[in-house]
């Protein structure tokens, strides 16, 4: 069994294909505080004003914004968007149905969805926010070091994703491996 040469073989691909172009949906990155423009754009053709009906969701079902027959609304909103969203009314004629989140927390990261039943299925976005660039190395308050310990989850979290694509990728591998061995043995 040749697996040291599979598992080089492996790393060097995974090199390649870096972790994050393993991630599906596209990753907005929004730091602590800051703000970010979720997207959400239909070209298709113009819309009429009944038809304008968004729902803008987090993690699938907490609600985080929506416009009905081309009206904003909050009703519904979930309280950790409470005054931290604008969407741009003179957009929706163009289509454009997209977000500002403002004040930005840590627990914000998630995937953001934007949908307009009928006409336009679900589009996804993942966000990620990032504690602010420390402005005092020295004396760490409680806040910065709670901040620091969830990102440090979070880079946790993503090591073991990626233990774990390698783990798959490289069973994947020697499976074929195995199948092209068989194959090369019944044609001899
Ligand atoms: C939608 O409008 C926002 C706010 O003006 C802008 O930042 C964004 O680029 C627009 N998106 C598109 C696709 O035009």
């Amino acid at each position: 069994m040749k697996f040291s040469s599979l598992f080089v073989f492996c790393l060097l691909k995974l090199l390649l294909f870096s972790p994050a172009s393993l991630q599906d949906p596209p990753d907005i990155l929004g730091v602590v505080g800051g703000s970010v423009i979720l997207s959400c754009s239909y070209q298709e053709r113009v819309l009429k004003p009944e038809e304008i009906n968004v729902f803008w969701r987090y993690n699938e079902n907490i609600i985080v914004y929506n416009i009905e027959k081309g009206i904003p609304s909050t009703k519904g909103q979930n309280g950790m968007f409470q005054q931290r969203i604008k969407s741009f009314r003179s957009e929706y004629p163009n289509g454009n149905f997209s977000l500002r989140l403002s004040n930005l927390k840590l627990t914000d990261k998630g995937q953001f969805s934007c949908s307009i039943p009928g006409v336009f299925t679900k589009h996804k976005v993942r966000l990620l926010v990032r504690a602010p660039p420390t402005t005092v190395p020295t004396t760490a308050s409680t806040p910065v070091s709670d901040m620091r310990s969830s990102s440090i989850k979070d880079q946790a979290d993503g090591i073991v994703t990626f233990l774990i694509a390698v783990f798959l990728f490289c069973t994947i591998l020697e499976y074929f491996d195995c199948i092209a061995k068989l194959c090369f043995k019944l044609c001899l």
